[in-house]
């Protein structure tokens, strides 16, 4: 777990890894039903808002010198995770475990090479500020 010492953000990094394990449980044991997986989108779709805005504002405020690499990649994290959200159901209530699995691919890709690398980064910078 790749913890960065800022609370919010670890507290939201830690809520995403949770609800990448319910999606990971729910498609190896074929348990994941449309309930829970209007959870799990739910979820991401107030992540990538929430989570990616309040590290949109900590940049600007700080004038963190690699704000646009970093926006890049939220903007193409959340084009994708669009994308893919109209992929996993049928519309009738039927998961389509495949485009699930191809999510949770995706999530815990964007883990290692998101979160466990710019954020630590950005949060090191925020954190030299004297900023927690
Ligand atoms: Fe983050
Ligand atoms: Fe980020």
């Amino acid at each position: 777990m790749a913890i960065s010492g800022i609370l919010w953000q670890d507290l939201q990094h830690t809520e995403l890894l949770r609800h990448v394990r319910i999606l990971q449980r729910g498609i190896l044991e074929q348990t994941l039903n449309d309930v829970e997986l209007a959870k799990i989108t739910g979820f991401l779709r107030w992540y990538v808002q929430m989570h990616f805005s309040g590290e949109d504002a900590y940049m600007v405020k700080h004038a963190y010198p690699q704000i646009e690499e970093h926006r890049l990649e939220h903007k193409q994290m959340t084009d994708q995770l669009e994308g893919l959200f109209g992929m996993l159901d049928d519309g009738m209530g039927n998961v389509d475990l495949h485009s699930c699995a191809a999510l949770c691919v995706k999530l815990n890709k964007w883990y290692l090479t998101h979160i466990a690398g710019p954020d630590q980064k950005l949060a090191t910078f925020i954190k030299a500020k004297g900023v927690n």
